[in-house]
């Protein structure tokens, strides 16, 4: 028997239902889908400045803001954790901007900058207390 439209609406209801119920693991996953988007993002940025290539640079940058806006980013609650979120977005943006007037050396300085924010960020998540604050 051929579902009726009905039926298949409440199916596709119930399977959405489904996917965002145990709402503590959907976060886990988002967050970590997250993390490794961003990876990627500023490993396309690393060839697009090797490369000249201002189109891949401008947005992988422009994605890497968008990624850090998003609610599973906000892995911890602290406010070190919000500075570190805004030091990065803003090294991203200014990355996108180097690319837009296709200022290699500004780009390249972005992307340094962005780099440390990297790891301010994780050794602030590592509890190590040298990380530079704000
Ligand atoms: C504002 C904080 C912050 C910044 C900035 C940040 N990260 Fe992360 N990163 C995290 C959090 C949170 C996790 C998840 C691990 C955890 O919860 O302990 C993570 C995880 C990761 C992981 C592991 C992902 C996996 O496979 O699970 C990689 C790789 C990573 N980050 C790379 C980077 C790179 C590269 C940058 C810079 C371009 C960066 N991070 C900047 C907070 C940050």
């Amino acid at each position: 028997m051929k579902p009726s439209p009905v039926q298949v609406r409440i199916l596709g209801l119930a399977v959405g239902l489904a996917f965002l119920l145990p709402g503590q693991a959907r976060q886990d996953l988002e967050t970590r889908e997250i993390m490794q988007h961003k990876l990627q993002h500023a490993q396309f940025i690393l060839r697009g400045i090797a490369l000249q290539d201002w189109t891949a640079i401008q947005s992988n940058a422009n994605q890497l803001v968008k990624l850090s806006q998003m609610a599973g980013w906000q892995a911890r609650q602290t406010p070190e954790y919000a500075l570190f979120s805004l030091e990065f977005r803003r090294h991203a943006e200014n990355l996108s901007k180097a690319a837009k007037s296709k200022n290699i050396d500004a780009a390249t300085l972005a992307y340094t900058q962005l780099t440390f924010s990297c790891v301010s960020c994780h050794k602030h998540l590592r509890g190590d207390s040298t990380a530079p604050k704000g």
